[in-house]
């Protein structure tokens, strides 16, 4: 049985149906603070499995211990179970701290209590901050961050380090993930963002179905060939796939070391406008939208390195911007028309 922390969310929910499709069984394990129990129906929908769901806060050290008592089958983790919003981080830090931190520390002792030894973490980008060099790799120098969501990646990997560096027994992968666009092609299941949308994509699909009357645009004078800011997107089905090939690879002992870590994007940058433009085109919409100043915090251009990936994990992102775009505009009409 493989847990999945924060598997009622974006990235969680995907990888489950991934997981699912892979004949894995699957416990969720959610708080619903940022995700909705409507989901593990849509799941069920999706692979015609329901994965077993439990409420629990994993700050609470004591129902995490007794998740685990309970399961006595748990063989690997995928810890997704975080807050994730950079803004709020910055005026909120204790919160990121007490989330993201204290559930991390909690699930790795009841793993080290219970003894189970395979751990799959979701670590971001953000890691890199702006590089020097582009594409960046693994080996690319970690940037001090520059938000407390941000610190509480780094901090967390350094905790898995430093854990697998003393316990030879256990294993990590951290998956550093580049942005998470787009939504399952079924349309059942997408990103459901609190409130109004800090993230390019939803705040597109949500400008185009009329709920925000305006995209902003934050910079046209950054050095790009648009001079908009360069990403790279990921679809995020290809993303859980990824998840699922980490799994394998720890549960089959295929890992070179105890502690490993993978970009995982396209490899291939793509500024705002050309996200607004490709949107625009494929989906038959028209955006209204304006250049702004720049936003405080943003990173003039990433996007990954992804042989490593490829070629060790043997993973390689398949879905293109188009399709991508698409499936995200088809998950937001879906989920709008349910609403009403
Ligand atoms: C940020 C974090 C990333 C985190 C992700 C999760 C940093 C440097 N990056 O990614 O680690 O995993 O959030 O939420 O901390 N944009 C607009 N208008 C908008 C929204 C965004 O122009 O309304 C632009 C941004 O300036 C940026 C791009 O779109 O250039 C992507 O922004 P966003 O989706 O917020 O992701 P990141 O900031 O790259």
């Amino acid at each position: 049985m493989i847990l999945t922390t924060g598997g009622a969310g974006y990235i969680g929910s995907h990888t489950v149906v991934e997981l699912l499709n892979a004949n894995f069984e699957v416990l969720i394990v959610d708080d619903l603070s940022n995700s909705k129990k409507e989901v593990i129906d849509r799941i069920e929908q999706i692979t015609g499995k329901r994965p077993i769901f439990q409420q629990i806060d994993l700050k609470d050290k004591q129902k995490t211990f007794e998740l685990f008592q309970k399961y006595k089958n748990i063989e690997a983790i995928i810890h997704f179970a975080a807050s994730k919003a950079v803004g709020e981080s910055v005026e909120n830090p204790l919160k990121y701290y007490e989330n993201n931190i204290g559930s991390l520390l909690n699930v790795m002792l009841a793993m080290k209590e219970f003894g189970v030894a395979n751990f799959v973490f979701s670590s971001s980008c953000t890691v890199y901050g702006q590089p020097e060099k582009l594409p960046v790799t693994e080996q690319t120098e970690k940037k001090p961050a520059e938000s407390p969501y941000g610190n509480t990646k780094m901090i967390s990997e350094d905790i898995l380090k430093d854990y697998a560096v003393a316990n030879k027994n256990f294993k990590a992968i951290a998956l550093r993930y580049f942005n998470p666009i787009g939504a399952h092609p079924s349309g059942l299941i997408g990103e459901l963002p609190n409130g109004v949308p800090t993230n390019l994509v939803p705040y597109v699909t949500q400008t185009a179905c009329g709920l925000r009357s305006k995209l902003s645009i934050f910079g046209n004078d950054y050095n790009t060939p648009d001079g908009s800011c360069i990403r790279d997107y990921i679809n995020v089905v290809d993303l859980a796939e990824a998840h699922v090939v980490a799994i394998k690879r720890l549960l089959e002992c295929k890992n070179k070391s105890n502690f490993e870590f993978f970009n995982i994007g396209t490899g291939e940058g793509v500024s705002v406008l050309e996200i607004v433009n490709t949107f625009e085109k494929v989906n038959k919409q028209k955006l209204n939208y304006e250049i702004v100043s720049r936003r405080a915090g943003d990173i003039e251009k990433i996007w990954a390195e992804t042989s490593y990936a490829n070629t060790e994990l043997g993973w390689k992102a398949k879905k293109s911007l188009n399709e991508t775009l698409i499936s995200a505009w088809n998950w937001e009409q879906n989920y709008r028309a349910i609403q009403k």
